[in-house]
């Protein structure tokens, strides 16, 4: 059970006005708002702890090397990795995607092959993607979706073959919340002699993720939204995978030894890590995980179901309401048009009311062009919403329909 009048309390935003009206935050697929110990951590990793890490001798560069790697051991329990070298600071969800597209595309990936993604991906797990086919002449294939939104598990079996190198699929869908059957699809893969990468951007937040259960060889998530800072990121791999890959970009702290005549490479994790990183975000991601993970991200789930059966049916009693995405099993997420009408109009009508709401194509063009409408309205919900702000939401929507039918 959560407790949400003791959740929202830990985020000062929500107190905020928006046009002398509450705010009604429901972009939370977007970015989700951060409680008070991610902010006081921001403020105490620069007033005493600043410092470059893997560095230096002296006591702060220690200090600060010691939190660094502590948040990567916390991250690596978090998704049950089996060693903490196998996560990989990155500044999102996007750039774990590009470093597995070319750290391990580029080595294995040979013309005539072939990488399956999904009709559900965000472009962050499509362009990459269609990028390293382009390099190496090599097929994208899309594993297409039902009207509910949901994929069709018989026709992946179909794509796949003793060509197929990379599945990418998310765990989540960012735009309709469907939660694909992500176990299955990955032993499919194996079974085809395939590498998978699961995009958890929409996962991490509202499930409990475990890497080795699922047996995923690559998971990637973003720090803001699981209500850490923006810029941070994760990239778990496989341990012998990482150790078989190029390195992404070259720089400090990924070298072993730098010759003009020839570079060695630093270590796991390191190897990936060129450059200083962002050491406040990596740090402060730890304690938004410590967070989480002490609201329980069971409780997490079984409220935010409960605020997504209780804001669809309400929807859906509306002349017009038309729902994308109605996956037998959903994520806290609510697409929709109302019939005659342009998103856009609608969340602006809504923002006028203190309601936040994410309007367009979501970043899913192949998507919505699949249901061939011009985008969606999309309400997002976390732990801290409630049903009286959904009740707002919907006579928030029953106002801008009658504003502009
Ligand atoms: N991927 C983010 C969203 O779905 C930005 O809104």
């Amino acid at each position: 059970m959560t407790d949400v009048d003791k959740i929202r309390a830990d985020f000062p935003i929500l107190k905020h006005k928006i046009y002398g009206k509450d705010l009604i935050y429901l972009d939370n697929a977007a970015t989700t708002q951060k409680p008070q110990v991610v902010i006081d951590s921001i403020a105490k990793y620069y007033s005493e702890l600043n410092s470059n890490v893997h560095r230096g001798v002296h006591f702060l560069s220690d200090k600060a090397t010691t939190a660094y790697e502590n948040s990567r051991s916390r991250i690596a329990t978090f998704i049950n990795a089996k060693n903490s070298y196998e996560i990989i600071f990155v500044r999102g969800t996007t750039e774990a995607i590009n470093l597995v597209a070319n750290g391990y595309g580029n080595e294995f990936v040979k013309e005539g092959d072939e990488v399956i993604v999904s009709y559900l991906e965000h472009h962050s797990n499509i362009v990459p993607w269609q990028m390293l086919c382009q390099r190496k002449n090599a097929v994208l294939k899309v594993i297409p979706v039902n009207d509910d939104g949901e994929l069709i598990i018989d026709e992946y079996k179909k794509l796949l073959s003793e060509k197929t190198k990379i599945v990418a699929v998310g765990h989540t869908s960012n735009s309709l919340g469907t939660k694909n059957p992500v176990k299955e699809i990955i032993e499919l893969a194996h079974n085809s002699g395939a590498v998978v990468l699961i995009d958890g951007a929409q996962a991490v937040q509202h499930t409990k993720v475990d890497v080795r259960e699922l047996d995923a060889d690559f998971f990637a998530f973003s720090g803001h939204k699981i209500y850490g800072p923006t810029g941070i990121g994760v990239l778990y791999g496989k341990e012998d995978l990482l150790n078989a890959m190029s390195p992404y970009q070259g720089g400090g702290d990924m070298i072993k030894n730098v010759s003009f005549e020839l570079t060695t490479y630093n270590e796991l994790p390191y190897k990936f890590e060129a450059g200083t990183p962002d050491i406040c975000g990596s740090i402060v991601l730890g304690d938004a995980i410590e967070y989480v993970s002490q609201v329980g991200l069971d409780n997490i789930s079984e409220y935010e179901s409960e605020l997504l059966k209780y804001g669809t049916d309400k929807l859906k009693e509306i002349d017009g309401f038309r729902l994308y995405g109605n996956a037998k099993n959903k994520a806290s997420v609510i697409s929709f048009l109302l019939e005659g009408i342009h998103p856009y109009d609608v969340g602006t009508i809504l923002d006028k009311m203190g309601i936040a709401v994410r309007t367009g194509l979501h970043c899913t063009e192949p998507l919505m062009k699949r249901f061939g409408i011009p985008g969606t309205v999309r309400a997002s919900f976390a732990m801290y919403n409630t049903k009286n702000e959904i009740d707002a939401l919907v006579d928030g929507v029953k106002k801008a329909k009658k504003m502009l039918s």
